[in-house]
Parts: structure tokens; sequence; C-alpha cells
């Protein structure tokens, strides 16, 4: 942290496990979000007091794994989509290699109603990735929980380096892995994602999404976003509903790892899957950012 917290009335520091946190509080919400990963954990509006993330009780807070539940970010690639990286792809993490990194706090502003904060990773370029490439995270705790993953290409002093990545332009993928809690899995409706899917657990085979779109299975599924079948505004649907916006994404991906893949991961419960749902904003094409150029991922949640 490089941040002076004192002059703010909105946010203390705090400990998940053994994981240096930010508590938020203010007249909106409550939330938490951790320095490790920039991984949000909590978030909880006030006018409902109820929690919209889904944490892990056995998540593991050493360092050795990204945090399970709330919202991992996954940076600069998505899964194992990593088109700007010559290592061999074994070597190279799930999901990026933001989410198992320390951030720094480098802004943070509030008012009577919202808390913004921004944070940066402490070490970039890592895996042979253009350290040119530079992300941030700005989210902001109000009412709703804005989430914004901005991507950009400059600023490097280095002038070798700039006249490299001046020549140079990059692809990138990424999502915001949220946990939604949900009451009961089983009992869950998933509302405005309609058309195919590729699912990753058939070979990615393309398949009509269910109407109603309801669970009573492993899913690991990647949905398109088109102009006949948009996916800006999703809702959850369980004993309440949780409202997701996206932009700047192509797809959303829907992740509930059901009875056998969730007894068989030490950092969830056995039964942690009747209680959470993925809905991620993700960006799977990769996009490709030229000097200069910047980009926004953004997932609003309510
Ligand atoms: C989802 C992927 O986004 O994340 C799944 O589509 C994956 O295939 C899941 O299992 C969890 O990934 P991890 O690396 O956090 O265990």
């Amino acid at each position: 942290m490089i941040l002076d917290l004192t002059r703010l009335n909105s946010v203390s520091e705090s400990q998940f496990g053994e994981l240096p946190v930010l508590e938020i509080n203010n007249a909106s919400c409550s939330g938490t979000i951790s320095l490790f990963g920039g991984h949000i954990l909590s978030f909880k509006p006030k006018h409902d007091q109820r929690e919209r993330l889904w944490l892990s009780d056995t998540a593991i807070t050493d360092k050795s794994k990204p945090i399970r539940g709330g919202i991992p970010i996954c940076w600069p690639w998505f899964a194992n989509i990593f088109p700007s990286v010559q290592t061999p792809n074994e070597q190279l993490p799930a999901h990026g290699f933001v989410r198992t990194q320390d951030w720094l706090l480098v802004d943070a502003t509030e008012n009577d109603s919202s808390t913004r904060l921004v944070l940066q990773p402490k070490k970039l370029g890592l895996y042979a990735f253009s350290a040119s490439l530079r992300v941030c995270l700005e989210v902001t705790f109000g009412a709703e929980l804005t989430v914004k993953l901005i991507t950009t290409y400059d600023k490097n002093e280095d002038v070798q380096a700039k006249v490299a990545s001046a020549q140079a332009p990059l692809a990138i993928t990424m999502a915001l892995h949220s946990y939604l809690a949900v009451s009961d899995i089983n009992k869950c409706e998933l509302v405005g994602v309609e058309a195919d899917y590729i699912d990753k657990l058939a070979n990615d085979s393309i398949t009509t999404t269910p109407s109603p779109y309801i669970f009573d299975q492993e899913v690991d599924r990647i949905h398109m976003s088109t102009q006949s079948a948009p996916l800006h505004t999703v809702s959850v649907n369980d004993a309440k509903t949780t409202t997701l916006k996206q932009q700047g994404h192509d797809a959303l991906v829907v992740w509930n790892p059901w009875i056998d893949k969730s007894s068989g991961m030490a950092d969830m419960q056995h039964d942690g899957y009747k209680s959470m749902l993925c809905v991620e904003a993700a960006v799977v094409n990769p996009i490709t950012l030229n000097y200069g150029e910047k980009h926004e991922l953004i997932q609003t949640i309510s």
C-alpha cells in the first residue's frame, strides 16, 4: 500500500487469513478487497444487507494459490487463451498472473455515498509478457459495485522498449471471474442469456442455451455476445435477484463445478457448489492493442 488511508473515513486495513485487505464501510455498502490479487471478496449493499459475492470457507490465504471466491482478476489472459506469450503453455498459470500478485493501492477517493479505489499489480511483464502493457483496477463501492479493469499500452519510460512496443501490437484476453452468492443453486435461474454457448465440458461443442436457464449439473460454458443475443444485462434469480451489467466484453462465462469437482477441490467445501454461481464478464476472442491504446472491461453488480 502506498497511500495514507487516515484521510479516508470509509476505508480501514484488516486481514483475511494471512492476507492484507481493505475494509470499506460507507453509507451505501460494506465491502472488502484483498491486496493479494486486487481481489474483491465482499460487497453488501446497506439497503438490503445481502452479500452479493460468494467466498469459500476454505479459501487458501498463504499466497500459494488464487483466493477461491469473490472476483478473481484474470489478466492478461483468460483460461489458457494466451495469444501474446511465447512461453510453453504448460508453464503458464490458468487465468493469467495478476491474481497471484501483490497489488498496490494507488488512488482512493470517497464521498457521502461511495468509495473509489484504484489498484495496480506490483509486478508486470511476467512470463515474457510485455511490461509495457499496464493494468489497473478501479472499483467503486456504492449502492452498486462497479469494477473496471483498465488495460493501457503506454507509459514505458524505457526508450528502447517504447520503440519496440510501438512496432508490436499486443493481443490479450481477460475476465472478471465473479463468484455470485446464491441461496440454492437448484432453485436458481439465469435470465438474459440466450442463443448458443461453447461447452468446455464437451470438447467446445456448440450447444443451445436452455430455457429456462436452470442448474442441475456441472456447467463450464462460454456464451458469446452477439448482435442478436447481446449479453449486456443479465440477472441471477434466486430467492432474490442479483443484476449484472457488462461492457467491453465479448462473452459471459458461466461456471459451477457441481458435486464431484467441488469435492475434489482443497479450497472449496464439498457442498460449496450449492451456494455459488460464477458469471464472468470475459474477453475470449483476443483483442489487439496498439501502442497508446486502451481497453476497459466493466462489470456492475447490484
Ligand atoms: C472458469 C473456467 O472460468 O474458471 C473453468 O471456465 C475453471 O474451466 C474455473 O475450472 C476455475 O478456475 P480456477 O483456475 O480458478 O480453478
